[in-house]
């Protein structure tokens, strides 16, 4: 078998060609994100997709592709991608949940640092032309104390930078988080609140945190303590915040994130009620957007593709059941996709046997609409029992691996 093929649009990083064609892909290239009938045509052949936010993966395109076995989202989103129809194809999808991790939980600590010294206020005199030398109000951030809300991926590194910065970290979190450094767990929201000179929210969009902050949460925050959102912008009541801050009970806000967001950049007319208030850094949902983030979006969905290729493993994947399997020398192994109905799994050792080898290992996990199975053989008939495969009703697909 030659090559498996890759085919990369909108202007992934580069640092993914490199590592690919490392793990012996050919890579290709199209400039920005094709239109449906063109990625059609270039799909042809095309093991392995790469794309960003802008190439819709719709169903014609899925039906189109006589080759892909997997998407990779070089980006966090995958509303782009027909998930559950590249399911029903065997199509794995890929993206990279975690990579910006590190550049929102440096933005946020510049924040706490930024409303502690009303620097956004000071600055905007300046541009103003007004020199306005005042150290009231001014405070350091040392010996304050951090409440993280969330306190996974990023609420965690948030955790640690605060505490080199001299912060005490409290956090909240429904699920049960090991503490990092000397940081300590609050029973309860409420708690949290009550003892936190900033608090900073690092949770995901659910029904449960829709609207986490709102009046009453506000109230609930010590006198002059100052909020940041850099989660999602549904989890905080704006009117609430924009009362809070008026009434002088919070010092400050930096939001990133808005219930609302422009699908694109626009030149003026965006709307909050927190516009015009002081000491409220607002900034365009860019808490992930670095040059580094992206590098490391490059790196992450780049591994996670060539691990599929090579060994089948589908951790990580947004639509396949998690599977992994260690690999054994002197095996030969084999990736198998089919619908989730009875007697599959029956079908597919009847046919090893009857090719008269032996599993060495295998693993199957299912969800609603896929079976998903890495086998290990123990004799070289790999290439014969996917050929055979490929003959179930049942199977999706099926394939080697080297
Ligand atoms: P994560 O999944 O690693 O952590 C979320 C944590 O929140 C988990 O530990 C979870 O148990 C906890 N949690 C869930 N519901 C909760 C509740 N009701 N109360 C308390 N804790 C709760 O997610 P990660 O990567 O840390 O991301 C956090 C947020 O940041 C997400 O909303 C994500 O969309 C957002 N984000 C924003 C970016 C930006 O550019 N501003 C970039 C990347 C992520």
């Amino acid at each position: 078998m030659g090559k498996l093929k890759i085919l990369l649009l909108e202007s992934i990083h580069p640092v993914a060609d490199g590592l690919l064609e490392a793990d012996g892909f050919e890579v290709q290239r199209a400039q920005g994100a094709l239109k449906e009938g063109q990625l059609c045509e270039r799909l042809e052949g095309i093991h392995l997709l790469g794309i960003r936010s802008k190439t819709q993966v719709t169903k014609k395109v899925l039906d189109a592709a006589d080759a892909l076995i997997a998407v990779g989202a070089f980006c966090i989103g995958t509303n782009q991608i027909a998930l559950d129809h590249a399911l029903k194809r065997g199509v794995a999808v890929f993206n990279a949940p975690f990579s910006n991790t590190r550049s929102v939980a440096e933005m946020v600590i510049a924040e706490i640092v930024m409303l502690s010294r009303h620097l956004g206020d000071r600055s905007r005199e300046m541009h103003q032309g007004v020199w306005k030398k005042v150290a009231t109000g001014s405070r350091e951030v040392r010996g304050k104390t951090l409440g993280v809300v969330g306190y996974g991926h990023i609420g965690s590194q948030v955790s640690i930078l605060a505490e080199d910065l001299g912060m005490k970290v409290v956090f909240h979190d429904t699920a049960a988080r090991l503490p990092l450094g000397n940081s300590q767990p609050v029973k309860s929201l409420d708690a949290l609140l009550e003892q936190s000179d900033f608090v900073t929210l690092h949770v995901p969009e659910t029904p449960q945190t829709r609207g986490m902050m709102g009046a009453p949460q506000l109230d609930r925050m010590k006198k002059g303590a100052c909020l940041i959102n850099a989660s999602r912008g549904t989890v905080v009541d704006l009117e609430a915040l924009a009362q809070a801050l008026k009434n002088e009970h919070i010092d400050g806000a930096a939001l990133d994130v808005f219930p609302e967001e422009p699908e694109a950049n626009v030149a003026e007319g965006f709307e909050t009620p927190l516009r015009g208030l002081p000491n409220v850094i607002l900034t365009p949902h860019v808490g992930g957007s670095t040059s580094e983030a992206q590098e490391a979006i490059g790196r992450e969905v780049s591994a996670s593709l060539s691990r599929f290729a090579h060994t089948g493993t589908t951790l990580g994947s947004v639509n396949f059941p998690q599977v992994d399997l260690g690999r054994t020398p002197d095996t030969w192994r084999l990736i198998n996709v089919h619908q989730n109905v009875p007697g599959v799994l029956r079908d597919l050792n009847k046919i090893v046997s009857d090719r008269g080898a032996n599993i060495h290992s295998q693993v199957l996990s299912t969800n609603a609409a896929i079976g998903y199975l890495i086998m290990d053989l123990d004799s070289d008939v790999a290439g014969q029992v996917v050929d055979d495969m490929h003959r179930l009703s049942t199977s999706i697909s099926a394939r080697t691996v080297a």
